[in-house]
């Protein structure tokens, strides 16, 4: 069990607009408002507007200058991007950081509440069904889809034909889907901003359809390097996590029909800043959708921190979630589940668990030993590719299709 925490109040705290660190007026030019990691923030001298202590995020405004000064610190330390632009966020949910930050605090209120509090309905009971279905994982078909998927030349919803594998991955789901025994409906959802469209795969639930179990990951690539060819293959990012999840769906589909909705998502332009995911789940949330969980699975195949370690982000997701994905492993999994953070919202899970939504990103290592050749032409399947290791997100999505789809427990708070 775990240990009482102490309760922190006032985890949200704005900060007095007096910024103390000096910004060159030539500087001013197209600033952005950001998430960052506070502690990058801080080292870097860049004012914090707002923060919440708690997940170590901070707000700023930052200039061109600065946000190249946090993407150079980020790389130092092993991150990715550095930092999330909310300018997008803003743009679609017409709100401003303050409501954004608002959010977070509300989420991480809950987290709290559970932390202090955890809840006893979460113990797994084994079931010959799931264990079952855990031996149909195949490692060759993870191979086959992440090898499709990769060999277009890019997928990005920056391309002038940001649909083909879109359309090309319907057809074949489509395929799959004629030997499915409980009820499903697929579809593409469209976007304002961005052309690329999602693609959505939804299994009835029997008993209870409003309540949604939602599986996803993005199918979209980018080639951020400069010169040099721009192929996007994007094998670990995301041809795996998008391949984990067909994977899961192709076994589930001649299984029990669940007693809640199952949606499996593969979402557009992430990698432009998480653009389907945030247009969904704010539609979700305007819609009063009842999601009791959202597994967003974004690399997996290049294992870095060891075969079978699962870095589990406990920023922009769930406690309770987190505890569960704790509890399938030791049930079902049987891999090392490591805690770690992105710093940022650095996939679609951020843009659920922005609408108060409870989600969960089981990713490929610990942040720091993560494939450093996404992003690049580089990113196909390699030597280091370990499709055994990819395996395990399918079964984690596995769990919380025929276990968490199939019981009454949610978020206590
Ligand atoms: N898969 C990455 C996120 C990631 C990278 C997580 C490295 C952990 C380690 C994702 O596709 C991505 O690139 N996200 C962007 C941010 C997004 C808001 C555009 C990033 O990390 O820069
Ligand atoms: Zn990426």
């Amino acid at each position: 069990m775990k240990m009482m925490k102490t309760a922190t109040m006032a985890f949200v705290t704005l900060v007095a607009m007096t910024a103390t660190a000096h910004v060159p007026a030539l500087e001013s030019f197209e600033t952005k408002p950001i998430l960052a990691d506070l502690k990058d923030l801080r080292a870097l001298n860049i004012p914090v507007l707002a923060k919440d202590e708690r997940i170590e995020v901070g707000y700023a405004i930052v200039t061109p200058v600065m946000q190249q000064r946090i993407q150079e610190r980020a790389h130092q330390v092993g991150k990715c991007g550095g930092f999330e632009d909310l300018t997008l966020d803003m743009h679609i949910q017409g709100t401003g950081f303050n409501s954004i930050l608002d959010s977070l605090a509300a989420i991480q209120e809950k987290n709290a509440l559970y932390e202090r509090a955890p809840f006893a309905a979460l113990s797994l009971e084994k079931n010959g069904t799931i264990e079952a279905a855990m031996t149909e994982v195949s490692e060759d078909n993870l191979r086959s889809y992440v090898t499709w998927l990769s060999s277009f030349p890019s997928r990005s919803n920056r391309d002038a034909e940001p649909n083909r594998h879109v359309v090309e991955m319907k057809t074949r789901l489509e395929a799959m889907l004629a030997e499915a025994t409980i009820p499903y409906e697929i579809s593409e959802i469209n976007h304002t901003s961005t052309k690329q469209r999602t693609l959505k795969v939804r299994l009835v639930g029997s008993e209870r359809p409003n309540e949604i179990v939602v599986l996803g990951g993005h199918l979209d690539s980018i080639n951020q390097s400069w010169g040099g060819g721009k192929t996007a293959p994007g094998a670990d990012d995301n041809a795996s996590g998008s391949a984990n999840l067909i994977e899961a769906l192709r076994i589930m589909m001649t299984k029990a029909q669940p007693k809640r909705t199952v949606e499996f998502f593969w979402y557009a332009g992430e990698e432009s800043g998480l653009l389907g995911s945030a247009e969904i789940a704010k539609q979700y949330k305007a819609d009063k959708k009842d999601v009791v969980a959202v597994l967003q699975l974004d690399m997996t195949l290049f294992p870095g921190s060891g075969e079978l370690v699962i870095g589990s982000m406990t920023d922009f997701t769930s406690s309770w979630l987190r505890d569960y994905l704790k509890a399938a492993n030791e049930t079902y999994i049987h891999a090392r589940i490591v805690d770690d953070k992105c710093g940022y919202g650095c996939s679609d899970h951020a843009s659920w668990n922005r609408q108060g939504y409870p989600a969960l990103m089981p990713f490929e290592a610990t942040f720091s030993k993560s494939n450093k050749n996404i992003h690049t032409t580089r990113d196909v399947i390699s030597p280091e590719s370990n499709f055994k290791h990819s395996a395990a997100y399918t079964k984690i999505a596995l769990v919380m299709g025929m276990d968490l789809a199939n019981s009454t427990a949610r978020q206590p708070y």
